[in-house]
């Protein structure tokens, strides 16, 4: 019942995360081994299931599996056994990994989950085939689910990888916009970016959910959009732990944002204040790419000109977004429950 989710004892959104891998694991240990080998080695790795050699590193670096979560949880929420979710799961969690690998690429960033990224470890190119192979064992995977509602998973999840490629080409090109004046990125730029690259996959999680589980469109819709504010909420989290994140708790270098000239919600919120620190700021930035001792006179600048505060603020009005859109919708109590303490878990990395 809609509204009405505070009332139930909920396990804690590692318990929730916990009891979804469990479920997933078998048929996403499957998916990996249909791999060719030497791209199943890197997706183990990539998984962090394993090391260089192919051994295994059990619980070394896996990611928390919140995706694989969201399409379990999605199926549930609409009455469904989350049973008949799993191939989606499987499905988002391969391209969550596919595009990890090219993410770090494409943003020559040597470290994931405190381990050298597959690029790193095994080459660019071998790094790109292996995520190619995660996308095309993704959609093999989803098309091949048994019952009715495949080809509607399928169109989802081409739809969300659209998306996601747009906004990742958004992300790169602004690398190259200027931060002020004319031609600089505009917050409704920023958003289309951020729902793009980090959204559109965790709403597809969600829906791919509903949508296995039979749901109607106008609830596919609504977890869709649910998801896509969480997407919002974790990139303003990312981007702030890519300015004052410690890399020892993210496992991913500090400031490699700034100095690629990534358009971060701290950065463009501290420019748009207009007071004397984000002048300063505007002027350290228009001169060059900081490096080391200036990326910390940038941080500092940031936060002086209120920018670490806005984007909070950004995150706690997406996360309220992403909630709103679940209590307007007609849910089952406990998956309600479960994917409102899991919002809360995800968003509150830096609040
Ligand atoms: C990653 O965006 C988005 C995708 C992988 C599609 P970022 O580049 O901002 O994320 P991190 O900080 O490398 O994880
Ligand atoms: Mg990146
Ligand atoms: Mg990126």
């Amino acid at each position: 019942m809609p509204g009405t989710v505070e009332d139930v004892d909920a396990p804690s959104a590692s318990d929730v995360l916990r009891r979804c891998r469990e479920l997933v694991r078998p048929a996403l240990v499957d998916a990996v081994g249909r791999l060719h080998p030497w791209t199943g080695e890197m997706a183990a790795y990539a998984l962090g299931w394993s090391d260089t050699a192919g051994t295994p590193e059990p619980g070394g670096s896996e990611g928390k599996g919140v995706r694989q979560a969201l399409a379990l949880l999605g199926a549930e929420a609409v009455g469904a056994d989350a049973a008949c979710a799993v191939p989606g799961a499987v499905a988002v969690e391969l391209v969550h990994t596919f595009s990890l690998l090219h993410d770090d690429v494409m943003d020559a960033d040597a470290l994931r989950r405190r381990r050298p990224a597959v690029w790193k470890a095994y080459g660019t190119g071998p790094a790109v085939l292996a995520g190619d192979a995660l996308l095309a064992r993704a959609v093999t995977g989803l098309a091949g689910t048994p019952g009715d509602h495949a080809a509607a998973a399928v169109r989802r999840l081409c739809d969300a990888l659209n998306d996601l490629v747009a906004g990742q080409a958004e992300d790169l090109r602004f690398e190259h916009r200027p931060w002020d004046g004319p031609g600089a990125v505009g917050p409704e730029e920023y958003r289309s970016m951020a729902e793009g690259k980090t959204g559109a996959l965790l709403g597809c999680a969600l829906a791919l959910g509903a949508v296995l589980g039979g749901a109607p469109e106008p609830t596919v819709a609504a977890l869709d959009r649910a998801g896509r504010h969480l997407g919002l909420a974790f990139q303003a989290v990312d981007d702030i732990l890519g300015i004052w994140g410690d890399p020892a708790t993210t496992g991913k270098p500090v400031h490699a944002d700034l100095r690629r000239g990534k358009k971060t919600h701290p950065v463009l919120a501290a420019l748009a204040g207009g007071s004397r620190a984000a002048r300063e700021l505007g002027t350290l930035l228009a001169s060059s790419r900081p490096t080391d001792g200036a990326a910390e006179r940038v941080a500092s600048l940031v936060e002086e000109a209120g920018g670490r505060a806005a984007t909070r603020g950004e995150a706690r009005r997406h996360l309220d977004a992403a909630r709103d859109a679940l209590r307007a919708t007609p849910l089952t109590r406990t998956a309600a429950r479960e994917l409102d303490v899991l919002f809360a878990g995800l968003a509150d990395r830096v609040m």
